[in-house]
């Protein structure tokens, strides 16, 4: 049998790595202006974490857990979504501060799901996401989607909406599920028999369903901002204007309830018209009751998760463009095998030297005695600005050939100097980060 990658699991190969590394930079960049700062979570839980987080009607928990015995019989998954750990490790060491325990947390990292891969959908896939603990001001929840979006827009992407939509609180949700029941009570007919199995456990979960025909069946369903009691409808009300405040354009969907439990009042979803099915780069919410649920003090939260393997997607295919920051690459060639272990030392004095803050690539053929030209067409090929000759010649001088790669012009330097001389250099080209 030929070895290959687990179905619904894939390689990043050296190429796609690059730009990964760089999108998660600007996360990483975006969100601590923000005031937001990592927390890293283990890749597996308590399996009870995510029955009660959440919620023991939702796809995930019911049919897409990787779930496992140890060694010792307990109950084991692989996390299917990065907030329910995040309110766990919040809870377990205590990181609210002050009065009302808040606590600013991002993380990013593979979770799992047991999905049907398609386009889009993997079963070990990527997420940067980032929750605002200790928050109820309809601006926290403004704040979170604005960071979201500026993510977004810092990697070039355009032509995504912001879907928003509010489910409520214990409070006046009960009367909308009544009103929503009978309403798909008196389709049932005409649903799909999964949303007809739904309905019974939570009726919400039938308006998530992506299926033409439960689109169709459930079509003039009862909204949840007309059944909002006031301080929910306030709240709605509030994120909006702050919304507007903040310059965030967004679209009401009533239909938009999402697939995870923990939910009270606002959620929102980020989409694109060039994904296809699986539209939703990022989705988020208010999640007002998790932290009390877990036996917490009650803490209002908002936050989101974001699918880079997605967000991957759109950036190959839209074409935006990434800044990368400058960065310095030289080549060292060795002319004739005695140059050698002189290159091999020089290349390791660029190597441990800093340009912009960052060690310098260095290229260096590691097959000593191969033929010059080829040596400069794997230094051209592999993207130095500068080469560094050196042989014989050099050596008795004293003095290293430098070529710059893209003028072709040639001068020499002291070879105690080279690397100080090609850092002046690169300095004057190099634009600032
Ligand atoms: P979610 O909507 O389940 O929310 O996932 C967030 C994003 O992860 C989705 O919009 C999608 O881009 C990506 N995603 C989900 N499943 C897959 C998959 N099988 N393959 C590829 N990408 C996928 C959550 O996970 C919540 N924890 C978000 C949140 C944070 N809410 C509040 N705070």
């Amino acid at each position: 049998m030929e070895l290959q990658a687990v179905r619904g699991t894939r390689d990043l190969l050296p190429g796609e790595t690059e730009k990964w590394a760089e999108v998660e930079k600007w996360g990483r960049a975006v969100f601590a202006a923000f005031g937001y700062r990592e927390l890293r979570t283990p890749l597996f839980e308590h399996t009870e974490l995510f029955q009660r987080g959440v919620g023991e009607t939702t796809d995930i928990v019911t049919k897409e857990m990787y779930t496992f015995e140890d060694r010792k019989g307990r109950s084991l998954t692989l996390r299917p979504e990065g907030t329910a750990p995040v309110v766990r490790a919040y809870l377990e060491h205590h990181l609210g501060q002050g009065e009302a325990g808040q606590a600013k947390l991002y993380y990013l990292g593979p979770m799992f799901r047991y999905e049907r891969p398609q386009a889009g959908r993997y079963r070990q896939f990527f997420q940067i996401g980032a929750e605002a603990i200790g928050y109820d001001h309809p601006s926290s929840d403004a704040e979170s989607i604005s960071m979201l979006v500026e993510f977004l827009a810092r990697l070039g992407l355009s032509g995504l909406s912001v879907d928003l939509n509010t489910v409520g609180c214990p409070d006046c949700r009960p009367d909308y599920h009544r009103e929503l029941l009978a309403f798909l009570k008196s389709r049932e007919d005409r649903l799909s028999p999964d949303s007809r199995e739904r309905l019974g456990r939570n009726p919400l979960r039938v308006l998530d369903s992506k299926l033409p025909q439960d689109i169709e069946a459930t079509a003039g369903a009862p909204k949840t901002f007309n059944f909002l009691c006031t301080s929910c409808s306030a709240h709605f009300a509030g994120v909006q204007r702050h919304l507007g405040l903040l310059g965030v354009p967004f679209e009401l969907q009533a239909r938009l309830v999402r697939g995870l439990d923990y939910y009270t009042r606002t959620v929102f979803e980020v989409k694109s018209g060039r994904l296809g099915a699986q539209n939703a780069v990022a989705g988020g919410g208010r999640y007002d009751q998790l932290v009390g649920q877990f036996g917490g003090p009650a803490r209002p939260a908002v936050g989101f998760g974001v699918g880079l393997d997605r967000l991957m997607a759109l950036l190959q295919e839209s074409g935006a463009l990434i800044e990368t920051e400058p960065e310095a690459h030289v080549a060292v060639v060795a002319v004739g095998e005695k140059a050698f272990p002189r290159c091999l030392a020089l290349a390791h004095q660029f190597r441990r030297s800093l340009f912009n803050g960052f060690p310098v690539r260095t290229f260096l053929d590691l097959n000593p005695g191969r033929g010059v030209k080829s040596q400069m067409k794997r230094a051209s090929a592999s993207g130095a600005t500068y080469a560094v000759i050196l042989g014989d010649e050099e050596l008795a001088k004293g003095e290293a050939t430098v070529k710059d790669m893209v003028s072709e012009e040639q001068f020499s330097a002291p070879l105690g100097n080279v690397v100080q001389e090609i850092g002046a250099r690169l300095e004057l080209k190099g634009g600032k980060p």
